[in-house]
C-alpha cells in the first residue's frame, strides 16, 4: 500500500514514536487520525492531522474513535497500534535492608495489560471490523511490540503484553487474510523517547552499552520498519525486531 493512499489511525500519537509516525505519514501524503490520552500533546501536532482524545483501554472510547476516524478521513485502511505504558517491577523482590518481600502489584499488572494488550486488541478489532463492514481492501494493521517480547527482567507485565501482541499478529493475520487485511508487528529495542528518557540514567547507560551498533535507537529507525510494513504487500504475520542487535 502506498503511504499516500493510507487513511490511518495512529494511537499514542501525542509524543515519542507515535508522534513521529503520525508526522512522517502526514508528510508522505497519508490522511492521519491521531489518538492519545494526552490532549495537550495532540494539540501540538501539525494542523492537518486530525486528532481526538483516545484511551485505548476503554472499549467504548475505541469504538467511538474508530467511527470518528472513518468519518473524518473519508475511509479507513490502516491502523498503527502504538500506545503503550510501562509499570516496571520485579515479580518478587526482597529488600536488602529490611528483608521485606515486595510483590508485583495487581494494579501494575492490570494497567499494563489494559493499555498494551487489551487496548491494542480493541483497536485492531474495531479497525478491522470497519474495513470489513465497508468492503475496504487492502488494509493493514501494524502492532508496535517490543524486544521485551523475548523476556526481560523487571517487566513481567510488559513482556506478557508485548509477547501476546506478537503472537496475535500471527492470529489476526490468519483470521483477516480472507478480507485482504495484513497484520504485521515491529519490535523496537531501546529508542530515545520520553518513555526511555525517564529511566534511571545508570540503567540506561548500561543498556546502551550492550547495543551492538553502539547507540540508542531513534524514532526514525523504527519508522523505516513501520513504513516497510505498510508498503510491502507481501509482508504479513511477522514481527521484526529493530533493536541494533540488542536481543541477539
Ligand atoms: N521507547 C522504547 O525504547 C520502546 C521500545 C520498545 C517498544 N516501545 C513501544 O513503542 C510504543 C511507543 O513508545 P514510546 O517510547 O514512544 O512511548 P512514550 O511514552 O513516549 O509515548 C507513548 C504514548 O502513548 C500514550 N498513551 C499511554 N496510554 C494511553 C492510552 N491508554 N490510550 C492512548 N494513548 C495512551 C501516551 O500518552 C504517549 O503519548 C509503545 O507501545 C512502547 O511500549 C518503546
Amino acid at each position: 500500500m502506498h503511504l499516500s493512499e493510507t487513511k490511518v489511525i495512529v494511537t499514542g500519537a501525542a509524543r515519542g514514536m507515535g508522534r513521529h509516525f503520525a508526522i512522517r505519514l502526514h508528510e508522505a501524503g497519508a490522511r492521519v487520525a491521531a489518538g492519545d490520552v494526552d490532549v495537550e500533546g495532540l494539540e501540538s501536532l501539525p494542523a492537518a492531522i486530525a486528532r481526538r482524545r483516545l484511551d485505548v483501554s476503554d472499549e467504548a472510547d475505541v469504538g467511538a474513535f474508530v467511527e470518528w476516524a472513518y468519518q473524518t478521513l473519508g475511509g479507513l485502511n490502516a491502523a498503527i497500534n502504538n500506545a503503550g505504558i510501562l509499570r516496571d517491577a520485579l515479580l518478587v523482590k526482597k529488600d536488602r535492608e529490611t528483608g521485606a518481600i515486595r510483590k508485583l502489584s495487581r494494579a501494575d499488572w492490570d494497567a499494563v495489560i489494559a493499555v498494551n494488550l487489551s487496548g491494542a486488541t480493541f483497536v485492531a478489532r474495531d479497525a478491522a471490523a470497519k474495513m470489513i463492514e465497508t468492503g475496504t481492501r487492502p488494509g493493514v494493521i501494524v502492532n508496535i511490540s517490543s524486544v521485551a517480547r523475548h523476556g526481560n527482567r523487571g517487566q513481567t507485565n510488559y513482556v506478557a503484553a508485548k509477547a501476546a501482541l506478537a503472537a496475535n499478529t500471527v492470529t489476526w493475520a490468519r483470521e483477516l487474510a480472507p478480507y485482504g487485511i495484513r497484520v504485521a508487528a515491529i519490535a523496537p529495542g531501546m529508542v530515545e523517547t520520553p518513555m526511555t528518557q525517564g529511566m534511571n540514567p545508570k540503567a540506561r547507560e548500561a543498556l546502551v552499552a550492550a547495543i551492538p551498533v553502539g547507540r540508542i535507537g531513534q524514532p526514525e529507525d523504527i519508522w523505516l520498519a513501520v513504513k516497510f510494513a505498510i508498503e510491502c504487500d507481501y509482508f504479513n504475520a511477522r514481527t521484526i525486531d529493530v533493536d541494533g542487535g540488542l536481543s541477539v
